[in-house]
């Protein structure tokens, strides 16, 4: 492992431009859940269950009862050891590294990443489901669904569904980050949601270099270049301390 993690390191050393996607295993050691896996379900439902428009206008109770817990375990979890190494790698490294991340929970920025894209949005956006009034919303508590104060349509937690559309910007300039790379970093997801799980094989076909960092294979782990098989918070750390000599 020292010798591949040493390899991952010069090939970053060397590498023009680098991007790395993260999904929720990068936030499991600060004690946020994934979606799959152990722990993965709350009250018996699958993100799958919750996370949709129709599941909102069938019982927009239940969904804004799930962010609701969600936001209270974001609220007391901090960054852990492989946010702070993806913080001090963006240090290192300045405009050559891009961070995209598939999380909600904000915790790159909190560790202080500032090239970071949010592609499926943040949980602690709120949004009108009717005129798209959207405002920074710190509740951890709703006893009623939320109405806008502007129109009075119910509100939603303002992240990107299942049968959503990424924005068009955000998709387009992540697109553009992983068709330019020459180092691709894939940590803590399990690549079976697109489109995000799309950019590997984007940044795979233009020519870099990919590199995976999981605790088990994932579907993604036929097509990348070094699988980097741990806990993020072990190995990230390890890598910065070699960008370092
Ligand atoms: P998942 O829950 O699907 O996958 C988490 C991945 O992290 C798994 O492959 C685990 O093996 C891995 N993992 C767990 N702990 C780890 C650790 N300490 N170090 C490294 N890897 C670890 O989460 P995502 O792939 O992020 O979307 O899920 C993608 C999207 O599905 C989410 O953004 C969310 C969800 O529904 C929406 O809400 C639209």
């Amino acid at each position: 492992m020292v010798e591949e993690i040493k390899l991952c390191s010069n090939k970053i050393k060397i590498s023009q431009n680098i991007v790395v996607l993260t999904g929720a295993g990068i936030s499991a050691e600060s004690g946020i859940p994934t979606f799959r896996g152990e722990n993965g379900l709350w009250k018996n439902y699958r993100a799958e269950d919750l996370a949709t428009p129709s599941a909102f206008m069938r019982n927009p109770q239940l969904v804004w009862e799930w962010y609701c817990w969600r936001r209270r375990i974001i609220k007391k979890a901090g960054p852990n050891a492989g946010h702070i190494a993806l913080k001090e790698m963006e240090e290192i490294l300045r405009e050559r590294f891009f961070l995209i991340t598939q999380n909600v929970d904000g915790l790159h920025r909190k560790a202080g990443n500032e090239n970071v894209i949010e592609f499926h949005g943040n949980i602690w956006v709120t949004v009108c489901s009717q005129c798209g009034k959207t405002r920074w919303d710190e509740t951890e508590n709703y006893s009623e669904v939320p109405r806008c104060e502007a129109c009075g349509g119910f509100e939603r937690p303002g992240v990107v569904w299942f049968g959503e559309p990424i924005p068009e910007r955000v998709l387009q300039a992540s697109f553009e980050k992983a068709r330019n790379c020459d180092v691709f970093m894939v940590i803590g997801t399990s690549g079976i949601v697109q489109p995000a799980a799309s950019l590997a094989s984007i940044a795979k076909s233009a020519g870099a270099f990919i590199v995976e960092i999981n605790i088990e294979r994932t579907p993604l782990s036929p097509l990348v270049d070094l699988n980097l098989k741990g806990r993020a918070g072990e190995i990230l750390p390890a890598i910065v301390e070699n960008l370092k000599e």
